[in-house]
């Protein structure tokens, strides 16, 4: 045998995992209660008692989306697996889809689109700005696509997408509405079945809760036919919904089969925290999250901060994006924050770096007192930073 390489010190001191406020855009930090869940020992994902815990999580995020689709489950990966998880079971090869490009995952999904040899069209708007229902008519008389994509939380920009009345022109001009609600769910209302909505997906480690690395997504009968009739194999395994329905027990007269190994323990988390967003109620949590948001934004507002998203019904209540005053270095105001306070808070995303702030008010931390804690830390960087720049 050849000579063994020398082993890495640094693996034999103690791991260090600091305690940080996380007051950005996501992951927020999780209760006691999820983090004791993801800490449990494992189980092997064919037991019983497993599919128990995805049953169980099942009838959580039926509740969370507001549906009654029996596709309801999640993937295993990053909230972007659930972006790459309805575009590629929906879209086949010369496929026309119209995506709503107002921020960062707009692009990413005309790469996606693009990767997927679809025929991506971008309906554009200014950052900071959402669609309007005539805006979202336009494009879909003139293009009549196959599907229309929507960022409902576009928390690059702190932006929300109205989606009331789209699901209607969805069906008028019969078009599948696929949604990223990641930033949004279960901080603000959604209604998939009642908006129409075809398909979403959203983020665990937003409103939800629970850690990231796991995807809940939802395909309605609508959805579910077009994939079923596909004329060209799903161009991903992992992803195919077709067979990992059949895993996570969507199929009333299909038994379960292997299709992955998912990472149970974040299946622990998941359920946990969906059984706080049961126990809380749906309305609470929306009037919580919108609670933070204003606390959040008058504190702001007395600072003489400006907001970046100006008309009001356009912001978004979990992620809030303040404009970077003339002449501040927004780095020295997040490293401030967190070396002073150990808080996350972050600066821009794709194309609204350098232009803005982001503080989220998501899940534990859509509370008065972490808002309070924000605003000063926020302020007393602002004050660092001026101070910096004159020196
Ligand atoms: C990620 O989702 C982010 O908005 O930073």
């Amino acid at each position: 045998l050849p000579s063994l390489m020398a082993p890495p010190a640094e693996l034999l001191s103690p791991i260090h995992i600091p305690q940080h406020l996380l007051m950005g855009p996501g992951p927020t930090n999780v209760s006691e209660r999820v983090a004791k869940a993801c800490g449990n020992q494992i189980i092997g994902h064919m037991h019983k008692e497993c599919f128990k815990i995805m049953d169980e999580i099942k009838a959580g995020l039926r509740y969370a989306f507001q549906t009654e689709n029996s596709w309801t489950l999640a993937v295993s990966g990053p909230s972007h697996l659930g972006m790459e998880a309805v575009l590629v079971n929906l879209l086949e090869p010369g496929d026309k889809v119209l995506i709503g490009v107002n921020g960062l995952w707009g692009n990413r999904a005309m790469d996606l689109a693009n990767r997927l040899g679809a025929k991506p069209i971008a309906l554009r708007q200014e950052l900071g700005k959402s669609f309007s229902l005539s805006k979202i008519e336009r494009g879909l008389s003139k293009h009549r696509p196959k599907v229309l994509f929507l960022v409902h939380s576009e928390s690059s920009t702190g932006v929300m997408q109205n989606l009331i009345g789209v699901g209607d022109l969805c069906r008028k001009y019969k078009v599948l509405l696929v949604v990223d609600a990641v930033a949004s769910l279960v901080g603000v209302p959604f209604f998939m079945d009642d908006w129409k909505v075809d398909a979403v997906y959203t983020g665990t480690q937003k409103a939800i809760g629970a850690p990231p690395g796991i995807c809940p997504v939802s395909f309605g009968r609508r959805a579910v036919k077009v994939i079923e009739t596909r004329k060209t194999p799903i161009k991903s395994y992992m992803l195919d919904m077709n067979i990992l329905t059949i895993q996570w027990g969507c199929h009333v007269n299909l038994p379960r089969i292997y299709h992955h190994t998912p990472a149970v323990n974040l299946l622990f988390a998941l359920r946990e925290a969906l059984a706080e967003v049961v126990e809380e109620g749906l309305e609470n949590l929306w009037k919580r999250h919108a609670q933070a948001s204003a606390r959040l934004r008058a504190g702001l507002l007395a600072m003489g901060m400006k907001l970046f998203v100006e008309d009001e019904k356009d912001r978004l209540l979990t992620v809030t994006t303040i404009v970077i005053p003339d002449g501040i270095e927004w780095r020295k105001v997040t490293q401030y924050v967190m070396d002073t306070y150990n808080m996350e808070i972050s600066g821009g995303l794709g194309p609204s770096v350098g232009k803005v702030f982001r503080i989220g008010t998501l899940g534990v931390n859509a509370t008065p007192e972490k808002v309070d804690l924000a605003l000063q830390a926020f302020k007393e960087g602002l004050e660092f930073a001026r101070l910096k720049a004159r020196l």
